[in-house]
């Protein structure tokens, strides 16, 4: 038996990286994944792919800032599934600047995607698992979310809007049995970081940081905290964050 057997998982940004990493392995798990994303054409190689390895997963496009597709991917999954059981808020992008480099468009563009799209799919979400009394959902925010870095400040004030939205979900809708819990990743080898991590060593020293396993993570390595967070195992853990940091934050 899969440890998230019979749920109904959507996660955002599931075309690749993380987001593709934790379709899978909840989809490996025993859920049916709503893999959801912008780009159409990953995300369908996403869902395709779980199916091939005998996974259940369909793909629906949905740009995260946009409330209207919230609404309508919702309710279709609604229709035909009657429940959404979990939700995972991962789609999101970087900008790495000095705060003074930083254009008001970067600023409201990086808020859009990874503040009022976390919103939005909340928002959308809660009904269904209101009227189902159970629920999970994951916010994904990072270990720039708790601690301060060089040239990412408009990243980190996302990130750190992230970790107390998702405090501020769990105080007010555990009255449903419904959690909310953020996880907070360091340095994970994907398309957002492939470029830092894979030039020179100086840029590779910079972005890996304090990480003291002085590695970058691989995205199945975060999403089995995801996995923990959207199954049974976790029916305690509300409003709290999980770091998978390397020991980033340890020291
Ligand atoms: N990679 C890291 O080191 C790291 C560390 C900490 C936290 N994070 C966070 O983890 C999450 C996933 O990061 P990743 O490294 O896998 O990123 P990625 O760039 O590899 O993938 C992001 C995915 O989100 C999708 N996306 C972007 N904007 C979207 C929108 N408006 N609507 C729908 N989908 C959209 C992209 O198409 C892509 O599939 C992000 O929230 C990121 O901030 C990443």
């Amino acid at each position: 038996m899969g440890r998230v057997d019979g749920k109904i998982a959507l996660v955002t940004g599931g075309a690749m990286g993380m987001g593709r990493a934790h379709c899978e392995l909840l989809a490996f798990e025993g859920a049916t994944v709503i893999v959801t994303d912008m780009n159409e054409a990953e995300g369908k190689a996403t869902a395709d792919s779980i199916i091939s390895s005998g996974g259940k997963a369909e793909f629906h496009p949905l740009n995260v800032t946009i409330e209207s597709e919230w609404l309508s991917v919702v309710n279709n999954i609604v229709a035909t599934y009657g429940q959404i059981d979990v939700l995972v808020n991962n789609a999101g992008i970087v900008v790495m600047k000095a705060l003074e480099e930083t254009t008001t468009e970067e600023w409201d563009r990086i808020f859009d995607i990874n503040v009022k799209g976390v919103f939005f799919g909340t928002k959308a979400i809660l009904p269904a698992m209101k009227i189902a009394g159970s629920g999970s959902i994951v916010n994904i925010s990072s270990i720039y979310g708790l601690v301060g870095a060089p040239v990412s400040a408009a990243y980190q004030a996302t990130k750190g809007a992230v970790r107390l939205f998702t405090k501020a979900t769990a105080v007010d809708y555990a009255q449903y049995n419904i959690r909310a819990n953020s996880v907070h990743p360091g340095v994970i080898d994907t398309p957002m970081t492939k470029d830092l991590l894979h030039s020179d060593e100086e840029t590779r020293k910079a972005i890996m940081g304090t990480t003291i396993l002085d590695r970058a993570a691989q995205p199945k390595e975060v999403s089995y905290a995801v996995l923990h967070l959207a199954s049974d195992e976790s029916s305690f853990m509300n409003g709290s964050e999980m770091v998978i940091d390397g020991g980033y934050t340890a020291v």
